[in-house]
């Protein structure tokens, strides 16, 4: 193993505490330090890592010499900024989901990081679930057939954010699943979305992705719901299949079924035909990615990503289109869920 990349971490809340234990197991990489303005997050980190030496002010960690890389795990809105200032220093850089908040700035970022020949990964950890991953592999071998519709759905109860309304929350995942699964491009995006909890933020939403190849994509997200769900079911000409996609549960099903193609073939009542006969054949539930977990993996893509000079997996151009379509809805939800096309 050669020399050891050396990170600072911007923000220490809720999911830069999850980020660095992944870090300080990762052989590659040495923590050097953690960054955050609530002094809270400062002492428990202090507390639970207290080899790691910790900041108030994060200008010095996003321009200090002695680092290679910096992980930004603060509110959305923080991004930009501090990505731009850690990649005009010459850092590598892993941002949180999502990219920025508009298209223009995450494409600032992304030309920066070609010119500064640095690595910028944006954190879209489904990327990295190996399940996610065989999906794409079955739907590209046509195992699913045709594909339809996909149908993703993130609901739960908790961590109501004040500073992000549930899709700019919760659809960095769902977008970067359905682009990642699917080899046709976003067309438009329709987002109802309903506040109920405060005034200027939505903590529901419905929205309708549809693809260049005719393939559409619902999401549902809810913060105000009864079980925590985070599962996407892909409808294929061929087989039917279920991704529960929680971090602590993940499981694969396939449904294999039967509608009789012609309209012709149906029972006739009264010489028209009523419905047109389906049914359920199989179901299995598929094995074999249930030991490799995600953000370690992520971890991993990265740190390998700035040793190899090479992009990772989820890079900033990646996240482009992800940011195209989260602001497509974004546009499509001021404006009473009009249909907005996706453009890049
Ligand atoms: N990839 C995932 O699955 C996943 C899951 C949860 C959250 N996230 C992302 O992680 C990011 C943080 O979310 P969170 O839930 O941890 O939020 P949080 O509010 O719990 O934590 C954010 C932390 O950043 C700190 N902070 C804010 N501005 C700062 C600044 N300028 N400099 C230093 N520290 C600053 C805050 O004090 C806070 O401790 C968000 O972008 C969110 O989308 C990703």
């Amino acid at each position: 193993m050669g020399k050891k990349i050396n990170v600072g971490f911007v923000g220490a809340g809720y999911w830069g505490q999850k980020l660095l234990p992944k870090f300080l197991s990762a052989p590659d990489a040495a923590v050097r330090v953690v960054c955050d303005i609530h002094s809270g997050n400062r002492a428990a980190v202090q507390q639970k890592f207290p080899q790691i030496s910790t900041a108030e002010s994060c200008e010095a960690v996003l321009t200090d010499r002695e680092l290679d890389g910096v992980v930004i795990a603060t509110p959305p809105a923080s991004h930009f900024s501090l990505a731009k200032k850690a990649l005009d220093a010459g850092k590598h850089v892993w941002v949180e989901k999502p990219l920025a908040l508009r298209l223009e700035e995450g494409r600032d970022l992304v030309q920066l990081a070609r010119a500064k020949k640095t690595v910028l990964f944006v954190d879209h950890t489904f990327l990295y679930d190996p399940a996610v991953t065989m999906i794409r592999d079955m739907i590209r071998q046509g195992e699913l057939g045709d594909i339809y519709h996909l149908y993703l759905q993130r609901l739960n109860l908790g961590r109501i954010k004040r500073d992000s309304n549930v899709w700019w929350n919760s659809a960095p995942h769902d977008a970067s699943i359905v682009l990642y699964l699917l080899a046709s491009r976003p067309k438009s995006v329709n987002l109802h979305g309903y506040r109920y909890l405060q005034p200027n933020l939505e903590d529901l939403n419905l929205a309708v992705i549809e693809m260049c190849d005719g393939t559409s994509a619902f999401i549902y997200h809810n913060w105000l719901y009864p079980e925590n769900t985070a599962k996407l079911t892909v409808i294929g000409s061929k087989r039917l299949l279920v991704y529960e996609g929680k971090f602590e549960k993940r499981s694969v099903t396939v449904y294999d079924y039967e509608v009789e193609d012609s309209m012709d073939g149906g029972r006739l009542m009264d010489g028209l035909p009523t419905t047109i006969p389906s049914k359920m054949i199989a179901e299995r539930e598929l094995q074999g990615f249930q030991d490799q977990e995600p953000l370690a993996a992520a971890v991993k893509d990265f740190l390998e990503s700035i040793r190899d000079s090479r992009a990772p997996l989820s890079h900033g151009e990646f996240s482009l289109q992800v940011l195209a379509v989260l602001e497509a809805g974004d546009r499509s939800v001021r404006s009473n869920g009009e249909k907005i096309p996706v453009e890049f």
